[in-house]
């Protein structure tokens, strides 16, 4: 099965991108895994213009990476989003990612995969960012997993809270759990 680990972090060395990681690993085994550094692509905002209904391709198609970043959720069985916390939700490349998925929305092409969220703040407020991460794996007619909460201030200092290492693993428990023994995707059109 195939991975996509989303790290929807801005900062170098970030906590995200080390958790992500660290969740890689322990799926490994049975997940061959590929790293979606945002920041290292070009993802413009949404202009809103909802073309791409009937097009289904955005209007912004040849500007960006975006076409490609959606193909590789596309050919992944599992879409892990990592983010760090916000005003208490994701982060604004988090955001603009998401709703520049909507050509792959109106195709339906991530229904019945398997989405979880991997969130990161520095003590409060993790909640609505998770819920949000929920409801983009919902409207995609994905099968999602309860994700988690890390907590880490400063850049990577999460790896070195045993709590977020437990946490990591429980979540790597449940992604093997509803891998092994996956339910139908949601109704829906
Ligand atoms: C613009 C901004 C807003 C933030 N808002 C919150 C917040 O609401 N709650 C919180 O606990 N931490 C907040 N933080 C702290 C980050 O969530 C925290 O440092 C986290 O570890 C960052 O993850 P990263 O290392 O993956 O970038 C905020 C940080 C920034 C830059």
């Amino acid at each position: 099965m195939k991975a996509v680990f989303i790290n929807a972090s801005p900062r170098k060395n970030a906590n995200t991108h080390h958790l992500t990681r660290a969740l890689a690993e322990e799926l490994a085994a049975h997940f061959q895994g590929e790293f979606l550094d945002l920041m290292q692509y070009r993802v413009l905002r949404c202009l809103g213009d909802q073309t791409c209904r009937e097009r289904k391709q955005c209007c912004q198609e040849k500007k960006d990476d975006m076409a490609m970043l959606c193909e590789r959720l596309a050919g992944a069985d599992l879409i892990v989003f990592g983010s760090p916390v916000y005003f208490s939700n994701v982060s604004g490349l988090a955001k603009d990612f998401i709703d520049r998925t909507l050509p792959i929305y109106y195709q339906r092409l991530l229904k019945g995969k398997m989405g979880t969220s991997l969130v990161t703040n520095s003590g409060e407020g993790g909640l609505m960012a998770e819920h949000s991460l929920m409801e983009f794996f919902k409207l995609h007619n994905m099968i999602t997993i309860r994700g988690i909460v890390c907590t880490g201030r400063h850049p990577g200092e999460a790896m070195d809270r045993e709590e977020n290492i437990r946490r990591v693993k429980q979540l790597a428990e449940r992604i093997l759990e509803a891998a092994v023994h996956p339910v139908p995707a949601p109704a829906g059109s």
